[in-house]
């Protein structure tokens, strides 16, 4: 096979459309998008769905970060909607950008296949199109180790019409001997079909709770216990998720339970650090203003916000220091957990980088 740029993102809406309608008429509740790219697959079927009124929850999942900008605003150039039939343009779009009864079918984050835990088992459909193409064998056997545990018994892996797992290589996946070759509207696709799971490749999967059904649960009063435990399970998840390096999925958790309960400082906190993981600073700044909106106590949202203001206001960013200073010389600093440090540590270390501000600044 000719090593193709890992880096193509090319797609466009209703790419290869057959696999995208027969899923459809599964009724699939769960899919899974792998290598969604800008988002233009994962909205065809949301728009299918949508149509037959049948519910989908779609998780749709890229490397790329810019792609998945793109795939968040929903707005495309004229290109990608060439195979978008004028009465759907009318229906689903709202000049070029996807109208949001379908984004909020659609839930983005960022995930490499090759490298992360799969988000929990139990997809009806796994779709993984133009994605392995660019791989070497290996990393197909790391990506399929992934994938398939995360299938329900009797689920689906769609690849592209052009793919398929050549002989050799399910022979050397052992993932492989739960899938069988299939047919299923005339499309074809491996089927998962038994659950053989030993305690290792059940580990790869952490469970996480469904993201984004077209109807996502109201939020509800955050004195409502329920909301409250909810968004302490969502949390603990996100938390297993982040320590793993899952950053876009653990995320998803924090987002979820945030829609649980949108009072909670904490999960501000943690939204931000993600987004700044993921590079997106101006969104972590917005978080750590409402976490600190909130909790003005929470030293390491002011120490994430000195960092964040360094370049662009030196001022106000040595002010967030000598805020978290003073919040962790008090008697009870919180301790947020591993992600932010020991109150202790963190003391030192914003001490030192205070004085060395200062000093820099003191220097003509
Ligand atoms: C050609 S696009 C395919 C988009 C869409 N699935 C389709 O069929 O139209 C390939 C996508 O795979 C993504 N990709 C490449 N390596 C990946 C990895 N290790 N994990 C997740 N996505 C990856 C790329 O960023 C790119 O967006």
């Amino acid at each position: 096979m000719v090593a193709r740029p890992r880096t193509n993102t090319t797609t466009h809406f209703f790419r290869e459309e057959r696999a995208l309608e027969m899923i459809r008429d599964q009724k699939a509740r769960r899919v899974w998008c792998v290598g969604c790219s800008t988002g233009d697959e994962a909205y065809s079927l949301a728009m299918l769905c949508l149509e037959a009124a049948a519910p989908v929850e779609i998780t749709a999942t890229d490397v790329n970060v810019e792609a998945l900008h793109v795939a968040k605003r929903a707005e495309y150039p004229f290109r990608n909607l060439r195979h978008v039939e004028p009465e759907r343009k009318a229906r689903w779009f709202k000049g070029l950008q996807v109208v949001d009864a379908l984004r909020n079918c659609v839930r983005f984050a960022h995930h490499d296949i090759i490298t992360d835990v799969a988000p929990a088992g139990g997809f009806d459909v796994i779709l993984c199109r133009h994605v392995m193409v660019y791989f070497t064998p290996q990393e197909i056997q790391r990506a399929l180790a992934t994938i398939i545990p995360a299938l329900r018994p009797g689920g689906l892996l769609v690849l592209a019409a052009s793919e398929w797992l050549g002989t050799e290589l399910r022979a050397q996946t052992p993932e492989c001997s739960w899938l069988e070759l299939t047919e299923v509207g005339g499309v074809i696709a491996y089927q998962r079909i038994s659950p053989p799971r030993t305690l290792v490749q059940e580990a790869r999967v952490i469970p996480v709770q469904p993201v984004a059904t077209p109807a996502l649960p109201p939020k509800r009063p955050p004195t409502a216990p329920r909301a409250e435990l909810a968004a302490d399970r969502l949390r603990r998840e996100g938390d297993t998720l982040l320590d793993r390096g899952a950053v876009g999925l653990a995320l998803f958790q924090y987002e979820l339970a945030l829609r649980e309960d949108s009072l909670r400082p904490e999960l501000y906190l943690r939204s931000a650090l993600c987004q700044l993981h993921l590079g997106v600073p101006d969104r972590a700044r917005e978080e750590l203003r409402r976490c600190l909106f909130l909790d003005p106590e929470l030293w390491p949202a002011w120490i994430m916000l000195g960092d964040l203001l360094e370049h662009v206001d030196p001022e106000r960013s040595r002010g967030c220091f000598e805020r978290a200073i003073t919040l962790l010389e008090g008697p009870s600093p919180v301790c947020e957990g591993a992600f932010f440090g020991s109150p202790r540590v963190a003391l030192e270390a914003t001490r030192r980088h205070l004085r060395s501000l200062q000093e820099g600044n003191a220097t003509p």
